[in-house]
């Protein structure tokens, strides 16, 4: 019995250990209520005995759907519409108008949503813009939003969501203009809408694929789960991946960035983004 609860604890330290190898996300031992019973659910339905014997086939077969599966339900997809309200304040009252003024010569706006969930982030960004900035709807804007949850994205894509989802952050009036009720009681947000944003399957912590430079990325409430390490990581290349005029970067209300003198912090109300400080490039 003593032997057996070694062996099983020690598989699910070398599980956390993949996950994070893979994913990013560093949980430690007081989560391993959190394995068993996300785990449970896919053991099941694969026909394993339970999550350890799932643990156990991850552990010595190569990375496949199991692993992603696994990995997928191990991640905190939880989100809204106009989460934390004041970050789209300031995006409307400061952050916006800059980029326009900054971008009129080419009317083109470049815009990546990371680790966007079900698409409520991004989406709330695309409400925001046609609500209050109507010459953007002659600009070509150049919008993906990305996650690595296979699920998250297929909801982001279909732009549907339940009306508890929807009156999550929106308001009654935007619910009238920007969704329609399906025969099914869901709400699905309008094609124009839907048609701005390209959604894609994008692992922050591997290699990324060749994308544009932005103008604007939002990365909110996934960093908080990664180290240290991995962090600066990804801080250096979403450096690489902003322009250099002016590029601004919006992270989740507790998340910061510490010691990277290549952005220079702004602070609007109660809200800090980051810029791109080209001068400080060679400092990182
Ligand atoms: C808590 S949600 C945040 C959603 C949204 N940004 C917000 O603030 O409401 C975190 C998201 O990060 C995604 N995620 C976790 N690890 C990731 C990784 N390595 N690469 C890309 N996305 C990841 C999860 O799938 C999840 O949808």
């Amino acid at each position: 019995m003593t032997r057996a609860l070694t062996i099983h604890q020690n598989n699910i330290h070398l599980f956390f250990q993949m996950l994070e190898e893979n994913v990013g996300i560093a949980l430690d031992h007081s989560k391993e209520y959190l394995v068993a019973s996300r785990l449970a659910v896919i053991a099941r339905a694969n026909h394993f005995k339970d999550h350890h014997a799932l643990i156990q086939h991850l552990l010595v077969n190569p990375i496949g759907i199991l692993h992603h599966q696994s990995f997928q339900a191990m991640t905190t997809n939880e989100t809204m519409f106009f989460r934390d309200k004041f970050p789209f304040d300031t995006l409307r009252t400061t952050i916006i108008p800059a980029l326009i003024a900054k971008c009129r010569d080419t009317k083109t706006l470049s815009i990546w949503c990371a680790a966007a969930s079900s698409g409520q982030e991004p989406y709330s960004l695309a409400i925001l813009l046609r609500e209050n900035f109507p010459e953007l709807y002659y600009w070509k804007i150049n919008f993906i939003a990305t996650d690595i949850s296979e699920p998250a994205l297929k909801q982001a894509r279909s732009g549907t969501y339940s009306e508890t989802e929807i009156k999550r952050g929106l308001t009654d009036e935007q619910i009238k203009r920007y969704f329609k009720l399906l025969p099914n009681g869901q709400y699905e947000i309008n094609a124009e809408l839907r048609q701005m944003i390209r959604f894609e399957s994008l692992n922050l912590v591997k290699d990324w694929p060749v994308m544009p430079k932005f103008d604007l990325i939002l990365i909110r409430n996934v960093l908080i789960y990664f180290n240290a390490e991995t962090k600066a990581k990804i801080f250096n290349k979403l450096r690489l991946q902003l322009v250099d005029d002016g590029g601004c970067l919006l992270l989740g209300s507790s998340e910061s960035i510490l010691y990277d003198q290549s952005f220079k912090v702004q602070q609007a109300d109660r809200v800090s983004y980051y810029c791109k400080d080209v001068s400080k490039e060679s400092l990182s």
